[in-house]
């Protein structure tokens, strides 16, 4: 296996190790594995894509979240960001599907809004608009680290309350429908996630998170975006232009990242799959102490 160094401190490109390799060998697993723990976001290119394919490298990693209610591919490990009906027709501008790409288009880290949060995402190119629709990466233990001393420690044991409707509010008022809001309550996580593996501290911010335990509301969501926008600033920011045939994973407890535009009268069809944190990846730390 060979890594090729991508971003500003983290990502890298895997070569000589396939998706499939990863799911069929314990050894190749674990080398990824650990390129994965220290570098948060992996590329693979040239790959055979297919949804098994996907799912047996996934799952290698941790249990598979099942896709939200309301999302093409509802209730099966695959969520589908696709601007394509169930007709095969190019969705129109003011369609739901284009929102979710809006939507996605907000910094943001996967299922922080959810009870379980998201430990990685795999997301593979199926078809690709021509030109535009990258995908942005930044790392929050980077960001982390860049934090002065005195706000590192007020925000060690902070807590922000993260929901899906806060960032789907954001793009439409009717984005998150009433299903979904009764389905994915406000979630509390600590504002940073150890990696126990390293021992390293990331921001844990996203469009999702709107509020600070103990800290007034708008003094709260002032904070989060300036956390969110010096963690994103752009000489700290990792392009993705994506080809037919690659795969790429990044780590939801280290990463930001959003995608970006394209001309949305042209198919762009992905497909993503995400592995559920466990207290194995630091999950029980996150959790702040319950109240009595
Ligand atoms: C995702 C996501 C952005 C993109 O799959 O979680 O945010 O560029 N995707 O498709
Ligand atoms: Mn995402």
């Amino acid at each position: 296996m060979e890594l090729v160094p991508l971003g500003p401190g983290f990502g890298v490109e895997v070569k000589g190790v396939s998706l499939l390799d990863v799911a069929v060998d314990a050894e190749a697993y674990k080398a990824v594995r650990a390129a994965f723990e220290t570098h948060s976001l992996l590329v693979f290119r040239n790959q055979t894509i297919a949804d098994d394919i996907q799912v047996a490298y996934s799952r290698a990693f941790g249990p598979l979240e099942l896709t939200k209610l309301a999302s093409v591919g509802a209730n099966s490990f695959y969520s589908r960001l696709t601007n394509v009906g169930s007709q095969g027709e190019i969705v129109p501008l003011d369609h739901r599907q284009v929102l979710v790409a809006k939507a996605n288009a907000l910094w943001h880290t996967d299922s922080s809004f959810k009870k379980t949060p998201a430990l990685a995402s795999v997301l593979t190119a199926r078809v690709l608009p021509g030109e535009d629709g990258d995908t942005e990466f930044t790392s929050t233990r980077l960001a982390w680290e860049r934090l002065p001393a005195d706000l590192q420690a007020r925000l060690k044991d902070a807590v922000a309350t993260h929901s899906y409707a806060n960032s789907r509010d954001q793009i439409h008022p009717d984005l998150a429908n009433a299903e979904e809001r009764k389905a994915l309550p406000p979630v509390r996580w600590r504002l940073n996630w150890r990696n126990p593996s390293n021992d390293r501290r990331a921001l844990y911010v996203a469009s999702h998170a709107y509020a600070i335990d103990g800290m007034d509301d708008r003094d709260a969501r002032q904070l989060l975006a300036q956390l969110l926008d010096e963690a994103t600033r752009q000489e700290f920011v990792y392009t993705h232009k994506w080809r037919t045939g690659d795969a790429v994973m990044w780590d939801n407890r280290a990463m930001l990242h959003r995608g970006r535009p394209w001309d949305y009268t042209k198919e762009r069809s992905m497909v993503r799959t995400t592995i559920s944190a466990t207290d194995a990846d630091g999950l029980g730390e996150v959790k702040p102490p319950v109240l009595h």
